[in-house]
C-alpha cells in the first residue's frame, strides 16, 4: 500500500486510496452552534434558511471552524433540506424543534414540485462555494454535499424528522410508483446540484443518508443503493475525478453492499459499527471515514483518549479519514475539539 507523508492534500490522497499518516480529520457539522462565533452570526438572521441562502454569511461560518482547528477539509455551509425548499416545498426550521415541511403525501403533491425553479434557490450555495474556495489553502479541499434521495424523501413525506420514518416507508410500500417519482426527481435535481457545486469549486462530495438504517434489505436496495448509484454515475460521467463519500448512517450489515454497489469512493461509518468489522469488511473495499461517538466528544477526558487511540489503532494503517459517527452536538466544548485534533495529529503526549 502506498504511504504518503507528508501529503500535499491529505483528504484527497485518502480518497485516492492512499494511506496518509497522520490521517486527515474533519467533523460532520463542524460549523454550528457549539462555536460562539457561529451563534453570533446566526443571531444576525431570523431564520436558519436565511443563513444558508446568504453567501457572505454562509461562507463566513464555513470558514470559522477552519480558523480554530485547522481541519483537513471545509464543508460548505448549507442544509440537505435546501433541495425540497428549492423545489417549492414549504420548509421552515423551528427553534428548538427542527425542520418542519408541508408534507408531500400523494402523486398530486409530487407532481406540483417545481423541478425547473430549483436552480434559482440553489445558486446561493454555488456562490458560497466560490467565496470559500478563494480563502482556502491548496491543501484543504472544500466538500460539497447533498442529502441522499431516501433521506430527503423521508423529510418531504413525513413533514419533518421522525423516529422511524414509518410514513415514508408506508408510502413506499403502498404507492411505490408515486414514491419512485419522488426519488427519481430527487436523483435528478441532486445530481445537478452536486455537479454545480463541483463547477463552483468543491473538490469532493458527500452524500448524507442519515436514515438509511430504517430500510429492510429489499427497500435498502431499491431506495438507498439504487438512487445513490444513479447519483454517483451522473457525477462520475459529468465530473470524472471528483471523489464521492457515501454516509449510509445506520446501514449496519448493508454497508458492505453499499460500498460494493453504489460506486462511492469512500464510506462514512457510524458510531455503531465495530472497528474490526469496518477494517475487514469495508476498508478492504474502499477508504473509510468515522466513527467517534459525538457524545464522547462532549464528555472528553480519559474515555475520549482511549477511544481515539482504539480507532486509530484499528483503521489508521489503511486509507482512513478521522471523523465522528454523526454530526457534532451543540453542547460540545470547543476545547475538546481542539484536543481531538491534537490527539489525531500529534499523538497522545
Ligand atoms: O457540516 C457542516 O458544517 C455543514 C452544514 C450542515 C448542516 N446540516 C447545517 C445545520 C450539514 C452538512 C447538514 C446536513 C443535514 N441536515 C443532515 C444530514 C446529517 C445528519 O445530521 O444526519 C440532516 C438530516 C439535516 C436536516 C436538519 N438540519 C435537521 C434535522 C436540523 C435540526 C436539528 C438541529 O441540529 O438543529 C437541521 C438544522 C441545522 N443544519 C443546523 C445546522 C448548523 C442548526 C440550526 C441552527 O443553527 O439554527
Amino acid at each position: 500500500m502506498l504511504r504518503v507523508q507528508p501529503s500535499e492534500n491529505p483528504l484527497l490522497s485518502v480518497l485516492a486510496r492512499k494511506t496518509v499518516s497522520p490521517p486527515p480529520i474533519w467533523l460532520m457539522r463542524q460549523a454550528g452552534r457549539y462555536l460562539p462565533e457561529y451563534r453570533e452570526v446566526r443571531g444576525k438572521v431570523a431564520n436558519f434558511l436565511d443563513l444558508c441562502l446568504n453567501p457572505k454569511l454562509a461562507a463566513e461560518v464555513t470558514l470559522q471552524p477552519l480558523r480554530r482547528f485547522q481541519f483537513d477539509a471545509a464543508i460548505v455551509f448549507s442544509d440537505i433540506l435546501i433541495v425540497p425548499y428549492a423545489l417549492g416545498q414549504k420548509v421552515e426550521f423551528v427553534e428548538g424543534e427542527g425542520p418542519r415541511l408541508e408534507p408531500v403525501k400523494d402523486g398530486k403533491a409530487v407532481a406540483s414540485l417545481d423541478r425547473k425553479a430549483a436552480g434559482k434557490a440553489l445558486a446561493a450555495v454555488y456562490e458560497t462555494i466560490e467565496r470559500v474556495v478563494t480563502e482556502l489553502p491548496k491543501t484543504v479541499p472544500l466538500i460539497g454535499f447533498c442529502g441522499a434521495p431516501w433521506t430527503v424523501a423521508t423529510y418531504m413525506v413525513e413533514g419533518g424528522g421522525s423516529k422511524d420514518q414509518a410514513e415514508a416507508r408506508l408510502l413506499a410500500y403502498s404507492a411505490p410508483a408515486t414514491f419512485e417519482r419522488l426519488i427519481d426527481l430527487l436523483v435528478d435535481v441532486s445530481a445537478d446540484y452536486l455537479m454545480q457545486q463541483v463547477k463552483a469549486g468543491a473538490r469532493a462530495l458527500q452524500i448524507f443518508d442519515s436514515w438509511a438504517g430504517s430500510l429492510p434489505e429489499d427497500g435498502f436496495d431499491r431506495w438507498c443503493i439504487a438512487p445513490t448509484r444513479q447519483l454517483v454515475e451522473r457525477v462520475k460521467a459529468e465530473a470524472p475525478g471528483t471523489p464521492v463519500i457515501g454516509f449510509p448512517r445506520g446501514a449496519g450489515l448493508h454497508a458492505e453492499r453499499y460500498a460494493r454497489e453504489t460506486g462511492v469512493d469512500a464510506i462514512g461509518c457510524d458510531t455503531s459499527q465495530p472497528l474490526g468489522w469496518i477494517k475487514d469488511r469495508l476498508q478492504a473495499l474502499v477508504p473509510v471515514q468515522g466513527n467517534l461517538d459525538p457524545v464522547l466528544l462532549v464528555a472528553g477526558g480519559a474515555a475520549l483518549n482511549r477511544r481515539v487511540r482504539a480507532i486509530l489503532a484499528a483503521l489508521a494503517s489503511g486509507p482512513f479519514i478521522f471523523n465522528l459517527g454523526h454530526g457534532i452536538l451543540p453542547d460540545t466544548p470547543v476545547d475538546h475539539v481542539a484536543r481531538l485534533v491534537h490527539l489525531v495529529r500529534a499523538g497522545f503526549a
